[in-house]
């Protein structure tokens, strides 16, 4: 009886022994990670989190894992309600949950896996390793202005946007401090309001002269913890006088180019990609009348490949604005096709002047006005006191011209100073530019031209250069290509 007795036990023991060893050593328990995009010291409120359960080789696949979270020390995977459990899994692999970073799922954390095969008695896995979860930082919130370029004088508003989802009961912080930073300049509190709705505070800036950046924070309690962001990216508040230029790679500034701005200190093109005429125009207007060139003749929206940094878009000028800054402008243009607006101004097309001033007292004298070309004489006219000579170049007009009086007198050979230089040049545009084309025929047109040079006696004042030289608006004349430079008749 006894004996049997001990003998069955043994036996009883030899199979279970045998069995949990065989199932401690055919039945792993899975292994449970974050992802290594997870920073498991500073988990964000209301991100996902993933975390990868793995199933080693000699589990009895095919298998289903399965997420939760370990609560008490006698809970077993059969007892454990799963958050999340995988599909069917047919070999050694891991597989990733998504866990949201909320207090729902804070704690301990396991996975487990149950096989599918059913002649196993215990189809349940031990639990993975603990990995914890504890919510620890918010999102760093957003700032903004409105609107975000401003100019010198004007009204802005900064927004300070939460970033952390659904979440009510949290404080929103802005800080300032003054352009610009000097080591040692910290963050002056502008203010901080408690939110139980919404996810956005702001304030409101008038009459702004002072350059100002911003950063805001975001704190809460959450789960018992206090909860802190790290802080906004900075936003710069910086007002504008937002100065214009036309401008061209090969010839700079001038009076005729890309209409360029200059905001947060660079120059760059304005992106104007509508054409309206009509806007178009009256912009073109405002832009050569605050450079002082005049009114437009031409405009034209061209590509360009320059950089636009898309903060400031198109002008739209009524006309009637004295600076092209004062027009009303888009905030944000589309700068896909990257049209800028290409403006030729009046002035861009000067005409010549040429005089000769005299000094001190002269007698009425008969003379000779020298024209010269590259210090070389090219004519040499007879002319009576007070009247003006000129001469017409039709071919090789490219080059350097002044003029001097001389007096015709046997005894005494006297030359008056020169005249002011003005030099011709011929302008070849590069290429693909057609409006430039358009200006050349124009630059060659109007440099086929008479140049006066005109000698005054002391009796009349001498005006120097300041003779009203009125040419015909070459663009515009048919009948004369070659206009002339009419000088008042002397009385
Ligand atoms: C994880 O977050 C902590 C706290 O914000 C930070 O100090 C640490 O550098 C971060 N580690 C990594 C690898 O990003
Ligand atoms: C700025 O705000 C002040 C006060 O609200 C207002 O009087 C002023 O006209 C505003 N300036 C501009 C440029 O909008
Ligand atoms: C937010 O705070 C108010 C009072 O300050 C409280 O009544 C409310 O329950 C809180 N809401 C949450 C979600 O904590
Ligand atoms: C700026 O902050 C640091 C650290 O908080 C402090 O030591 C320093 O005195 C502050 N400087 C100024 C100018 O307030
Ligand atoms: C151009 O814009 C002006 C002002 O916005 C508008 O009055 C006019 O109708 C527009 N013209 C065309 C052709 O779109
Ligand atoms: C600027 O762009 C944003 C987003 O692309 C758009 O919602 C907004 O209406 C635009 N503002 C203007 C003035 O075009």
């Amino acid at each position: 009886m006894f004996l049997p007795n001990t003998r069955a036990l043994a036996v009883v023991c030899w199979i279970m022994c045998v069995r949990i060893t065989v199932s401690q050593a055919s039945v792993p328990a899975p292994v449970l990670n974050f992802a290594s995009s997870v920073n498991e010291s500073n988990i964000v409120l209301n991100t996902l989190l993933v975390v990868s359960c793995y199933a080693p080789r000699g589990a009895p696949y095919p298998l289903t894992l399965s997420v939760g979270r370990l609560e008490s020390p006698s809970q077993t995977p059969e007892t454990t309600e799963p958050w999340v459990t995988s599909q069917v899994v047919n070999y050694a692999s891991s597989v990733d949950f998504n866990i949201p970073a909320i207090a729902k799922y804070e704690g301990k954390i396991v996975c487990w896996y149950q096989s599918t095969r059913t002649e196993l008695k215990n189809s349940y896995s031990e639990f993975s390793n603990t990995v914890p979860l504890v919510v620890s930082a918010l999102p760093p919130p957003t700032v903004s202005l409105h609107p975000s370029v401003f100019l010198v004088g004007g009204n802005y508003t900064v927004y300070c946007d939460s970033t952390a989802g659904p979440v009510t009961n949290f404080t929103l912080s802005l800080y300032y401090r003054i352009l610009p930073v000097t080591p040692g300049t910290n963050w002056t509190f502008a203010g901080s309001v408690f939110l139980t709705d919404g996810n956005r505070i702001y304030s409101r800036y008038t009459n702004a002269v002072v350059q100002i950046e911003f950063v805001c924070t975001m704190g809460m309690l959450y789960n018992g913890k206090v909860l802190h962001s790290l802080q906004s990216k900075i936003e710069q508040a910086i007002p504008e006088e937002l100065p214009v230029r036309l401008w061209e790679q090969n010839r700079g500034e001038s009076c005729l180019g890309d209409l360029d701005v200059k905001i947060r200190g660079m120059w760059e093109p304005v992106c104007q990609q509508e054409v309206n005429a009509s806007v178009a125009i009256a912009t073109a207007n405002v832009v050569c009348r605050e450079l002082g060139c005049g009114h437009v003749l031409v405009w034209r929206i061209l590509e360009n490949n320059r950089h636009f940094s898309g903060k400031i878009g198109g002008f739209r000028c009524s006309g009637k604005e004295e600076k092209t800054r004062d027009c009303p402008m888009n905030e944000n243009e589309s700068c896909k096709n990257r049209g800028s607006l290409y403006i030729v101004c009046s002035d861009a097309l000067p005409p010549p002047k040429l005089s000769v001033m005299t000094y001190g007292p002269v007698p009425k004298l008969y003379g000779y006005i020298v024209f010269r070309k590259n210090g070389v004489i090219l004519r040499d006219q007879y002319s009576k006191p007070g009247t003006s000579a000129s001469i017409t170049q039709s071919y090789e007009v490219a080059g350097e011209y002044d003029c001097v009086y001389r007096l015709y007198s046997s005894k005494i050979q006297l030359v008056s100073q020169p005249s002011n230089t003005v030099f011709i040049y011929i302008y070849n545009p590069p290429d693909p530019v057609p409006i430039v084309a358009g200006v050349l025929t124009t630059v060659i047109g109007i440099a086929i031209l008479t140049y006066i040079c005109i000698y005054r006696t002391a009796t009349q004042e001498v005006q120097g250069n300041e003779f009203p030289a009125h040419s015909q608006d070459p663009a515009t004349n048919a009948e004369n290509p070659y206009p002339t430079v009419h000088i008042p008749q002397q009385p």
